[in-house]
């Protein structure tokens, strides 16, 4: 059976870090209210020439490099982003352009802060389905271009990045003790679009429009539609919380992932929190978290991974994988 094996991991971040201090200037706020209710100590703000697809160029090149690979052994790029650098065409083909590739396939997927998921889901349903051998996964943001910098209900959340991971089909026993994708699980629910969505857009308002959130509506919902999709992963496996090496969540908020591993009975010790440096970076949140916990030597090869995301839509959606 074919398996989707991560083979290498990158990160990029912009130079420019914003401190919750210095958001104290901006709005009515204070760092003890956003530690507090978010875990948010610090946030990364692209700077003029930083967008999501030289963000995400650096991150892949980072990933490359790890898996000692070149552009040329790659035949798929799949970008989550909510912040491309153009309307048209996708971000995923500016980076394409350049990493130098003239050959392979890319392409955006939109799925906000579970767009990560949703791209790991479908690069590993190209390889498996044996149109890919070796995909670059990316999600790349620059969210601080979508918020409303006078609202002080969103401003304080969200962050620029970007992450890489290269997929590579290889052979395994089609068991859990493979190596790779064991199982993704994806769900969306557009009932939910008005409570995280964008103000605007080509085909409204011919605006790029700023980010807008019923915040306490989505902290409802977030902690059961995560616990929802990661025991569908459990139930697909034969795994349970107890076989689970690392949780690596969205990092959104820091209660909510505290309240997602409760619940589950994962301890704390085994989730990976990046959200306190990053703040919300949307799609690039986990695969930021990942090269973390992987380049610092937490997460070892053998490890049974969890990634998990919910967002705007709702979005949700989780993904089993040794690493
Ligand atoms: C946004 C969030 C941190 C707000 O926390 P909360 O505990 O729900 O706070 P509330 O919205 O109930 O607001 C409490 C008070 O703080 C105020 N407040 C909101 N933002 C504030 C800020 N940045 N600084 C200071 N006060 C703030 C509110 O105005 C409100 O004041 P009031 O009681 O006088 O009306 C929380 O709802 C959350 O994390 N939601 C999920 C958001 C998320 O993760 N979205 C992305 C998903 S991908």
């Amino acid at each position: 059976m074919i398996r989707s094996v991560v083979r290498g991991f990158g990160a990029a971040l912009p130079k420019r870090v914003m401190t919750n201090k210095e958001i104290e200037s901006k709005v009515d706020t204070s760092d003890e209210w956003i530690v507090q209710r978010t875990g948010i100590r610090q946030r990364y703000i692209a700077g003029e020439g930083e967008t999501s697809a030289s963000l995400g160029e650096a991150a892949a090149r980072a990933a490359l490099e790890r898996a000692e690979l070149t552009p040329d052994d790659i035949d798929l790029i799949i970008v989550a982003t909510s912040t491309p650098d153009n309307t048209f065409p996708a971000t995923a083909v500016n980076i394409q352009n350049r990493l130098g590739m003239r050959h392979g396939a890319a392409f955006d997927m939109q799925a906000v802060c579970s767009g990560f998921v949703y791209a790991v889901a479908t690069a590993d349903a190209y390889i498996r389905g044996g149109l890919s051998k070796r995909a670059l996964v990316i999600g790349a943001e620059t969210f601080s271009r979508l918020l409303d910098w006078t609202d002080r209900t969103t401003c304080v959340l969200f962050g620029d990045g970007a992450g890489a991971i290269v997929l590579e089909a290889q052979e395994g026993a089609g068991t859990k003790a493979d190596r790779g994708i064991l199982t993704a699980q994806l769900r969306s629910d557009g009932a939910h679009r008005e409570k995280l969505y964008v103000d605007g857009g080509p085909s409204t308002t011919g605006t790029v429009g700023h980010l807008r959130m019923e915040g306490r509506e989505v902290f409802k919902h977030a902690v059961g539609m995560i616990t929802d999709v990661i025991e569908a992963a459990f139930e697909a496996t034969g795994t349970t919380a107890d076989d689970i090496d690392w949780l690596v969540p969205h990092q959104a908020n820091r209660r909510i992932i505290d309240g997602s591993a409760k619940k589950l009975g994962i301890p704390l010790e085994k989730v990976v929190v990046t959200v306190d440096l990053h703040g919300n970076t949307s799609a690039a949140s986990i695969p930021l978290a990942l090269d973390a916990a992987a380049s610092d030597g937490r997460i070892k090869k053998g490890d049974l991974v969890m990634l998990e995301a919910m967002g705007g839509g709702f979005t949700w959606g989780s993904v089993l994988l040794r690493w």
